[in-house]
């Protein structure tokens, strides 16, 4: 090797190492810059992933109209409920739904603040007017789960409850095939 081919050698690897630190500085600087978007972001808002509603006109039209209340078997066979609170009652005020089955509970407010506390599970939830609350929930056990208000939302607070009823998996499935939404109201 020539002086002048190990200089251009030294040459090349200076640049290659340049164009690397670059990159490394460009990835790191990047990644600082989501970090911050994603902490600011969330910061601001009330919910981790939030989905707007109209609190006004959520009855007329959309997801939470009554005939979309209750519980749905989804093709994949996981259950949705969908479900709203108002002062000073739930609807459906009464859910059903199968156990040992992904659930997904999908709730907003008609009106105030109002919360949906499932007893004995770890299911609360705050339903806030103009947002849409989603959590996932799956019962190991069929039976009766209390549900009652866990926001104070005025002078009705204390009376309004609700009910979750677990049912088994195939008893859910065979009413789930007539269609519709599922609730246990009038049962
Ligand atoms: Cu609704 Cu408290």
């Amino acid at each position: 090797m020539s002086s002048e081919d190990a200089h251009r050698s030294v040459e090349i690897a200076a640049r290659v190492e340049r164009r690397w630190a670059t990159i490394a500085v460009i990835i790191v600087v990047g990644m600082a810059l989501l970090a911050a978007f994603a902490g600011i972001h969330r910061a601001t808002m009330p919910q981790p992933r939030v989905e707007i509603t109209d609190p006004s006109r959520i009855h007329l039209s959309g997801e939470f109209v009554e005939s979309n209340l209750g519980s749905v078997l989804e093709a994949n066979g996981n259950v949705t409920v969908r479900a709203i609170g108002q002062q000073y009652s739930f609807t459906p005020a009464c859910i059903v739904v199968p156990a040992d089955t992904p659930i997904t509970l999908r709730a907003t407010s008609a009106d105030v603040v109002h919360g949906i506390l499932i007893q004995g599970t770890n299911v609360n939830t705050m339903l806030v007017p103009g947002y849409v609350s989603e959590q996932l929930m799956r019962f190991t056990r069929t039976g009766d789960y209390l549900m009652p208000c866990q926001e104070f939302c005025s002078f009705g607070h204390e009376g309004m409850w609700g009910k979750v009823k677990v049912i088994d998996k195939t008893d859910f499935a065979n009413r789930a095939k007539a269609g519709g939404r599922l609730s246990c109201v009038g049962q």
